[in-house]
C-alpha cells in the first residue's frame, strides 16, 4: 500500500513538472500568431498598444501603451525587448504617468501612439506620443515629445504641442491664409462645412494655438530628417509636419494630406525610393476598412492605392487598426503590418495583429494569416 501511495506521488510529481516545463516552453515561440494571446518572457500577455518599434545593434524595442481595463493612462509607456521579434522580454516603463495633479501627463490623462528615433547629432532617444490632458476628453488634441540616453528608458518628459502654430500648410492656397471668421465653420455635416473644411476653415480656426494632433507617428527619412504624421482638422484630415534637427520641435514645414479623408493611425514605409502609408478610417474604438497611399516624398503628393487588406474580414482590416510599420532587420523588402485589435470593454485584452506586407501590381497587400514566421519573406 505504502509501494503504491510513493509510486502515485512519484508520478504525480513527474507529470506535474513537466506541465511547468510545457507552460514554460508556451512562452519560448517561434512564429507569429495574430490575434491570440502573446506573452512575455514573464508569461504576462504583452502590453504594449497603439505601439511602435525601434531597432538598434541587434535589439527590437517594443514601445507601446500600458492598458489596464480602461483606455486611460495610469501607468503609462511600457517598453519591451526582443532579439527575433517572437519573443518579447518586459524591460519596464519607458515613460511613466507623474503623480502630481498638476502635471500634463498625471495618471488619468491619455497617453497613445507612443513612438521612438533616435537622434545621432544629440545622442539622444525621442519618445513622441498622442496626449490628451486629465479629464479633458479628447479635447485637447496634443503631441507629447520626452528624450532618454537609452532606449529603454526612463525618459523624461519634456513638453506637448499643438503643432505648427502661426504656420500655413505649405500646400494651402494664397486665398485661404486669413483671419478665421467666427462662425465660418457652418452647421456639422453639412455639405457646406465639408466645403468649409477642405478649404482650410479648421487651420484656420487653430493658427494661433497651433494644429490639433490626435493619432501620429514619426519617421525618419533617409536623409535623417524626422516628420510628425497626425491626425488633425477634428480627424479630418492629415497633417505632415517637418521636425527640428534635434526632433523635438516642428520647424513649421508643413503640408495638409488627404483633406477631409478621416484618416486615423498613419503608419508609413519606405520601398525603392517611394513611400507608402497605411491609414484607418474614423470609427474610434471600432475597427474599419484601411487605406494605402504612395509618394514620391514624405511630402506627398500621397496618392491613393485603396484598401490594402485582402479576403475575409478585410473591410474591417481584419478586426484591427494600424499602428506601424516594420522594417525587419536583414531581409529585403521585408515589411510587417502592425495593428491593434482593440477590446474596449476590457482594453488589457487588446491582441496584436501582426501581418507580412505582401505586394500586388505595386501595391502593398495584407492577406490574413492564422500562423507565420519571418522565412515568408524568404519565400515570397
Ligand atoms: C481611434 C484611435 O485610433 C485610437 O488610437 C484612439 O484614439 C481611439 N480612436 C479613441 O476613441
Amino acid at each position: 500500500m505504502n509501494k503504491i501511495r510513493i509510486l502515485s506521488i512519484l508520478i504525480l510529481i513527474i507529470f506535474s513538472s513537466s506541465n511547468i516545463n510545457c507552460q514554460n516552453r508556451a512562452h519560448r515561440y517561434s512564429a507569429f500568431h495574430p490575434g491570440k494571446i502573446w506573452k512575455d518572457s514573464d508569461g504576462n500577455h504583452i502590453n504594449a498598444h497603439g505601439g511602435g518599434i525601434y531597432y538598434e545593434d541587434g535589439t527590437y524595442y517594443w514601445y507601446g501603451e500600458h492598458k489596464g481595463d480602461d483606455s486611460k493612462a495610469h501607468v503609462g509607456i511600457n517598453v519591451y525587448s526582443s532579439k527575433d521579434l517572437y519573443n518579447w522580454k518586459k524591460e519596464g516603463i519607458a515613460l511613466a504617468v507623474e503623480k502630481d495633479p498638476n502635471s500634463e501627463i498625471t495618471a488619468g490623462s491619455v497617453m497613445e501612439r507612443p513612438k521612438v528615433i533616435y537622434n545621432k547629432k544629440t545622442g539622444k532617444y525621442v519618445l513622441w506620443f498622442h496626449l490628451e490632458l486629465k479629464g479633458k476628453g479628447y479635447s485637447a488634441a496634443r503631441t507629447g515629445v520626452a528624450i532618454s540616453d537609452t532606449p529603454t528608458g526612463p525618459f523624461k518628459y519634456l513638453k506637448s504641442y499643438r503643432p505648427n502654430a502661426r504656420k500655413w500648410p505649405k500646400n494651402f492656397k494664397e486665398s485661404s491664409k486669413r483671419e478665421f471668421k467666427k462662425g465660418e465653420i457652418g452647421e456639422w455635416w453639412t455639405d457646406q462645412w465639408k466645403k468649409n473644411l477642405l478649404e482650410g476653415s479648421f487651420v484656420r480656426r487653430d493658427f494661433e494655438e497651433g494644429q490639433m494632433s490626435r493619432d501620429m507617428t514619426v519617421y525618419v527619412d533617409k536623409d535623417g530628417t524626422a516628420y510628425h504624421i497626425h491626425s488633425s482638422e477634428e480627424n479630418q484630415t492629415l497633417h505632415i509636419s517637418e521636425l527640428t534637427d534635434d526632433y523635438l520641435n516642428f520647424t513649421g514645414n508643413w503640408v495638409r494630406v488627404q483633406a477631409g479623408g478621416q484618416n486615423e493611425a498613419p503608419a508609413i514605409f519606405e520601398k525603392d525610393g517611394k513611400y507608402y502609408m497605411v491609414t484607418s478610417g474614423l470609427t474610434g474604438w471600432d475597427p474599419n476598412a484601411a487605406r494605402s497611399f504612395v509618394a514620391d516624398s514624405i511630402m506627398g503628393k500621397w496618392s491613393a492605392l485603396g484598401n490594402p487588406a485582402e479576403g475575409k474580414d478585410a473591410d474591417k482590416t481584419f478586426h484591427s487598426q494600424s499602428t506601424f510599420i516594420l522594417p525587419v532587420e536583414g531581409k529585403d523588402d521585408a515589411f510587417i503590418f502592425m495593428a491593434d485589435r482593440w477590446k474596449p470593454n476590457n482594453h488589457i485584452d487588446g491582441r496584436y495583429i501582426w501581418l507580412p506586407i505582401e505586394w500586388e501590381n505595386g501595391k502593398p497587400i495584407i492577406k490574413w494569416k492564422d500562423e507565420w514566421d519571418l522565412s515568408f519573406f524568404d519565400e515570397n
